[in-house]
């Protein structure tokens, strides 16, 4: 398994108690900086996408070229200052998603980590093409970088690991949807933006193909 990008900041600091809010905003920040970073060196497929990199951390709508993703491969690129994770799963991949329902604490994703109508939508695989999962890569505990391990029984996870994101900071556990798994500190999903196909190379992220949810915002992220 190979991932496009391996991203991941410095876990929270345990010196003080700060604000919850501002934390969150600190590290979500300072991950999706690096993020981007690495991205531009590992996967230079992504240099397309438009527009600035000012306007896009203004929260402009990001245009993301698919065309040269392989399955099992993900790209890394920010919107909103944020890193937003694209995974091109497989078909056997997808399969696998409803037998992990009884494992997950929103298998369905009823919270609002996603806009209310997104045309398409499957809240299983969260997804609106299933074979690709676009999501924003910050964990809804405190704020790290999930790490992708998409190979089951991952042996840094355990023979049980059925191939997802893993927290390194304090451990939480998602899936290939981006779904928490119980026993997680994360108490959400993963947020997945609103987004759209141009066409079957393009995503754009940021808003709906009708130009609404441009200020969309989750309930945690
Ligand atoms: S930030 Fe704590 S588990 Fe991810």
């Amino acid at each position: 398994m190979t991932e496009g990008v391996n991203g991941m900041p410095g876990t929270p600091s345990e010196e003080s108690e700060p604000d919850l809010a501002r934390r969150r905003m600190l590290t979500a920040t300072t991950a999706a900086v690096g993020a981007v970073g690495v991205a531009l060196a590992a996967t230079p497929f992504i240099e397309s996408m438009e527009p600035s990199e000012t306007a896009r951390a203004l929260g402009a709508p990001v245009i993301i070229d698919i065309s040269k993703l392989q399955p099992k491969h993900m790209l890394i690129t920010s919107w909103r200052r944020r890193p937003i994770y694209v995974l091109r799963r497989t078909e056997s991949e997808l399969k696998r998603l409803a037998a992990l329902n009884g494992t997950l604490k929103d298998p369905l994703s009823k919270a609002d980590q996603q806009p209310a109508s997104l045309p398409g939508w499957n809240p299983i695989q969260r997804s609106i093409v299933p074979e690709y999962l676009v999501a924003v890569g910050i964990c809804t505990h405190l704020g790290c970088m999930p790490k992708l391990h998409a190979r089951v029984g991952d042996p840094l996870l355990g023979a049980s690991w059925p191939g997802g994101y893993y927290c390194p900071c304090h451990g939480s556990r998602y899936d290939l949807a981006a779904r928490v798994m119980d026993g997680s500190p994360a108490p959400l999903n993963l947020p997945v933006p609103p987004h759209f196909y141009r066409d079957e190379h393009t995503i754009v992220v940021g808003e709906l193909s009708n130009g609404t949810e441009k200020n969309w915002e989750p309930n945690t992220w």
